[in-house]
């Protein structure tokens, strides 16, 4: 079987309560791992124990634009301390939100933004941004930061297709494929979760289209989200299996080699030795 990655999911959410181990056993019979993700100081704190707990998970600590409020400068310690742990590969999900009227204000967000991507620079990890309807200050602010900075790129190895690689993902990938062209351009990559499989998601189908596969991760971001045939359910990291066979799709590929290389793509992005490719080293990953 080839082996999945999902790249993106919150199984400590509390939806989850009372029916984890099942979330986890089908985890394991499908997927060769996961990122379990941060999206508050909880939530941080839950994923770097559930990558502690569970061999096939790695976590990201960091807050999400919707709650930055918890910030402080000791919630940011916590942070970094909790981003030394073992397994920890990244700082996320952080990023902007203007989505909401009675979102926290603008500011705040950046602000936040600014100050946790400043932690993952520090620390030379990559970092797992969320951008909705804030497409302009998004990029600007992690060009400002340094993030997609030449002195950035040169800690990591180039990508495949010779681009820099940056460390920065853009999750559950919203924007244009002009958005992403330029983002791969940059040297970050894409990461596409359970709209793609949608019946009207033109958008998110147009960017699987033109970015190179190298490029590309998949997620299920779950538990929102589940993707066809299960939209409207609740989403688990197994079904990350329907992405990849959208993007087999749409790249008029096998459903395997969308597997396998969505899978070296997120391995390789979050710097972990997966067990699946100990002694491979021709050069792919
Ligand atoms: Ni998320």
């Amino acid at each position: 079987m080839a082996p999945l990655f999902d790249s993106h999911a919150h199984i400590s959410d509390r939806r989850f309560d009372g029916c984890r181990d099942e979330v986890v056993f089908r985890i394991r019979e499908k997927l060769a791992g996961f990122m379990e993700i941060g999206a508050d100081m909880r939530s941080s704190f839950e994923a770097a124990a559930c990558a502690r707990k569970y061999d096939e998970c790695w976590a990201a600590v960091g807050v999400h634009p919707a709650d930055v409020d918890q910030l402080s400068d000791e919630a940011l310690s916590e942070l970094r301390r909790l981003a030394a742990m073992p397994k920890v590969r990244a700082i996320g999900e952080i990023g902007l939100d203007y989505h909401y009227d009675d979102g926290l204000p603008e500011e705040l967000q950046q602000l936040w933004f600014r100050r946790q991507l400043d932690l993952a620079l520090e620390l030379g990890m990559p970092v797992c941004v969320h951008s909705r309807d804030a497409d302009e200050d998004t990029m600007r602010i992690l060009k400002e930061s340094g993030c997609f900075s030449k002195e950035r790129a040169r800690r990591f190895a180039a990508l495949p297709d010779g681009g820099p690689d940056a460390r920065v993902l853009m999750h559950c990938f919203s924007g244009s494929a002009e958005l992403a062209a330029q983002y791969v351009k940059l040297g970050a990559s894409i990461s596409l979760a359970g709209p793609v499989t949608f019946k009207n998601a033109k958008k998110a189908v147009k960017v699987a289209e033109q970015t190179p596969l190298c490029r590309l991760l998949i997620e299920t971001d779950c538990p929102y989200m589940a993707p066809e045939p299960h939209r409207g359910e609740t989403n688990e990291p197994s079904y990350v299996e329907f992405v990849a066979r959208k993007i087999a799709e749409i790249k008029g590929i096998s459903f395997e080699e969308a597997a396998q290389a969505t899978f070296e793509n997120a391995v390789r992005f979050y710097g972990i030795d997966h067990p699946a490719l100990r002694g491979r080293c021709d050069g792919r990953v």
